[in-house]
């Protein structure tokens, strides 16, 4: 979506909206007035008022949007609702640009930029592989003129839109089939869309990790013809911090689950199972967009699992980089496996002050909290809790998990140092205390457990159903609120 600012509506804009506030006069004259009410528009969030008016060779036509209630305290929420809305109404409507006239609504520059966030990402969709599509299907909106902006808007809106980019940028990497992103290409389109933006990558290589040791991330990739790649990207902003944060992403571009295959109805989802390593790809975008005042850095895992006659076998035992010994017991349980070697790593070259992990890591996290929140385990309260805020402020919504020393013991091994898979009770908390054997002690640690809030069924507040870009308003989000505050 284009977005834009002018003085007054271009000639060449034949549908323009207007915010109406829940229960206001909207200033319509009487006919319309009466048009509004006959069809139960009352301004609340996110109704649509549709009516022409006369104007020009082919009359003007016009939308009035409910922004809510004009005083709300989530009135940049319920804006941002309220321009998916209109998104929504719209996108195959056969206009292809629309005006929001904002003249005398109220809207303060916070507020258009909401209502631009959520035009903006709800409109976004993938079409490049469908090459049938009826005329009546197909997108025709993709440009927004905002006219009478309040002072301030063009600034709000210049960061926002950063963030747009990023999760836009998450959600074409998790929807890509596997047989487009795979390791190599997922490394490639990231160079390809931060060039020129200031961000230094570091790129590990199979021989690398060879020498590194770490035989955990290498014994997923094993059965796969695709080589498997760590990807660090650094963003170090204006800051005097003087050790960057880390964010740690699960990249599966596939995961079939290895040996231990997985039943087939469904196994088509397991192209999003790098979602962890999208969002964190997206948030590098969005934070070197926006310049923000930080120093971040991230870091992908990016293997595909696969079977084939030199897979690891269940029973296998590996050793990953900080030289702990691991029994594979399910090689469908490979995310901790990724994750384990590319947190070592990451801690030894980084020393970050705080890791943050997000991971498609286990279907158990869907049994506990559904597709509504992401799973948060953390071995620091002040971390979770401000993430959960981040959050909370965004959309991208955490709910805090225990770990601890009981659930711990559940991962020893008979035959290694841990295992990689426990009982069948607790599998999200088992998954997170495997990860957590990894954190070197007094690091701040936070993993997000991501498999039920990465792809959806149904449309949400600003996504349509598919691939939702979660991770990257909350880490954003947080980056703000405690890093550049
Ligand atoms: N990628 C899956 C987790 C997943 C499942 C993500 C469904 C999204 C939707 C992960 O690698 C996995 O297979 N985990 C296993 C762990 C089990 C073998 C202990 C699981 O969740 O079943
Ligand atoms: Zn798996
Ligand atoms: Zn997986």
């Amino acid at each position: 979506m284009q977005i834009t600012f002018s003085d007054a509506v271009p000639a060449d804009i034949r549908l323009v909206t207007r915010i109406a506030w829940k229960d206001a006069d909207a200033g319509l004259p009487q006919h319309l007035a009466f048009g509004a009410k006959s069809s139960r528009f009352t301004g609340k969030v996110g109704q649509v008022f549709e009516y022409w008016s006369e104007g020009g060779s082919e009359g003007q036509r016009n939308a009035l949007l409910g922004g809510g209630a004009k005083d709300a305290k989530t009135v940049a929420v319920n804006l941002e609702k309220a321009g998916a809305a209109l998104t929504v109404k719209f996108l195959t409507s056969g206009e292809k640009a629309l005006a929001i006239d904002l003249t005398d609504s109220g809207v303060t520059a916070a507020g258009a930029a909401a209502l631009l966030m959520g035009a903006r990402l709800r409109g976004w969709r993938m079409d490049q592989y469908r090459t049938t599509q009826k005329e009546e299907q197909k997108k025709t909106l993709t440009a927004i003129t905002v006219v009478g902006a309040p002072a301030g808007t063009e600034a709000a809106w210049a960061d926002s839109a950063a963030v747009a980019a990023g999760v836009e940028f998450t959600r074409e990497l998790v929807t890509e089939p596997a047989n487009v992103i795979y390791p190599a290409s997922f490394v490639e389109r990231c160079k390809k869309r931060l060039d020129g933006m200031g961000v230094e990558f570091v790129i590990l290589e199979e021989k690398d990790m060879e020498e590194l040791g770490m035989g955990a991330l290498l014994g997923v990739g094993q059965g796969s013809r695709k080589d498997s790649k760590i990807l660090a990207m650094r963003w170090k902003g204006e800051t005097s911090a003087t050790k960057p944060t880390a964010f740690v992403g699960k990249g599966v571009t596939f995961d079939t689950g290895g040996i231990s295959i997985k039943p087939g109805a469904g196994m088509e989802d397991m192209k999003f199972d790098m979602g962890g390593a999208g969002a964190v790809a997206g948030t590098m975008l969005a934070l070197a967009g926006r310049k923000a005042k930080a120093d971040i850095v991230g870091v992908v895992g990016l293997v595909e699992n696969m079977p084939d006659g030199d897979a690891q076998r269940p029973g296998d035992v590996v050793k990953s980089m900080d030289g702990q010994t691991i029994e594979v017991i399910n090689t469908d349980a490979e995310g901790r496996l990724v994750l384990c070697d590319a947190l070592c790593w990451t801690q030894k070259t980084y020393e970050p002050a705080a890791v943050v992990d997000l991971a498609t890591l286990t279907g158990a996290i869907i049994i506990s909290l559904g597709h509504e929140h992401a799973g948060c385990f953390s071995n620091d309260d002040d971390l979770s809790d401000k993430l959960i805020a981040a959050g909370k402020s965004t959309g991208d919504k955490l709910w805090r998990m225990p770990i601890g020393p009981a659930y711990d013991k559940l991962i020893d091994s008979p035959i290694a140092d841990i295992r990689n898979v426990g009982p069948r009770g607790a599998g999200s908390i088992t998954a997170a205390q495997f990860l957590h054997r990894f954190i070197k002690k007094g690091t701040p640690w936070a993993h997000l457990d991501i498999a039920g809030t990465v792809w959806t069924d149904k449309p949400g507040a600003t996504w349509d159903k598919g691939a939702s870009g979660f991770g990257v308003r909350v880490l954003d989000q947080y980056v703000r609120d405690v890093l550049e505050a």
